[in-house]
């Protein structure tokens, strides 16, 4: 069970950045994403570390091929959703494409909007180092940052797909390298996508912040999933790393179709499931529209 459940208070951003599972320091950080107040005032429940309003709401929510058409906007929208649930996890929103990459200035203000309209917490922003003037930035404007390598979903066509990254050693040792940056940078944890699990060992003993995994092995400091994955509302092939606690689309499709049946049967609603009043008010509206000319009659 996560640590916050018992002491049921959020976690701060330092204690995130020293909770070094791999180091022994503190239990494994668990962070999943959430779009909206539901998905929110579940995982929190569960007790989830953290919540990541993640741009990845533009595939799994919106439908769309990839993440690069989401846009600050949807980002605030959506973290505001997640932060009405008031979770006790730190919520973490996505800075989207186009949001960081063009000024530090641009960074600072969508990142701030994310947490003065969205509630957020922090922000994540993906890359190494041409990112790395933004990532100083925000921590000096008061705006705690989690970076994200390795497979970098608003890379998809630099990367010619959503694949594996730093398989040979030149690779490895560039992220090694950025990873160390964006510690200097001033990141509290990092999120490390689609590497393999040795190599993201190796960064993983290499920094002294919170490595946060996804497909990315079992010897980070914590583990992220994507809701949709982890609940098996996501439809067509899922990556290897996807392991899926529950089948919930079946249920859901089961219960809209005994809706359906229902209502086409005439068995919903029922006499329990409708507002009534008495007879004698029945009686009153049926002669007084018997007493009320029809226009045209
Ligand atoms: O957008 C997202 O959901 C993410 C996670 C996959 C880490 O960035």
């Amino acid at each position: 069970m996560s640590a916050h459940v018992g002491l049921c208070r959020r976690l701060t951003i330092p204690e995130i950045a020293a909770r070094k599972a791999s180091a022994g320091k503190g239990a494994p950080l668990t962070m999943i994403t959430a779009y909206d107040v539901v998905s929110a005032r579940l995982a929190d429940r569960a007790g989830a570390d953290l919540l990541l309003v993640g741009d990845s709401v533009g595939m799994v929510v919106l439908g769309r091929e990839n993440t690069l058409s989401v846009t600050v906007n949807d980002m605030v929208h959506h973290a505001r959703a997640v932060t009405a649930a008031n979770p006790q996890a730190v919520v973490v929103g996505d800075m989207p494409f186009l949001s960081y990459q063009t000024s530090p200035v641009e960074a600072i203000r969508n990142a701030g909007r994310l947490l003065s309209e969205g509630g957020c917490q922090a922000v994540k922003l993906e890359g190494g180092r041409p990112c790395l003037e933004a990532v100083e930035r925000l921590p000096a404007a008061d705006i705690p940052v989690m970076g994200h390598l390795g497979l970098t979903p608003q890379a998809v066509h630099r990367m010619g797909g959503f694949r594996v990254q730093a398989r040979q050693a030149e690779a490895a040792l560039a992220l090694l390298e950025d990873a160390r940056l964006l510690t200097e940078a001033g990141v509290f944890a990092l999120v490390l996508e689609g590497i393999p699990a040795e190599i993201a060992q190796l960064v993983t003993e290499a920094i002294a912040i919170p490595t946060i995994g996804i497909g990315a092995g079992p010897f980070c400091d914590g583990q992220v999933l994507v809701w949709h994955d982890l609940l098996g509302l996501s439809e067509g092939l899922s990556p290897k790393f996807v392991r899926r606690y529950a089948d919930i689309s079946p249920i859901i499709v089961a219960a809209i179709t005994q809706y359906i049946h229902d209502i086409r049967a005439g068995a919903f609603p029922s006499h329990d499931e409708s507002y009534h009043v008495g007879e004698d008010v029945v009686a009153e509206v049926r002669r007084r529209q018997a007493e009320t000319p029809r226009p045209g009659a």
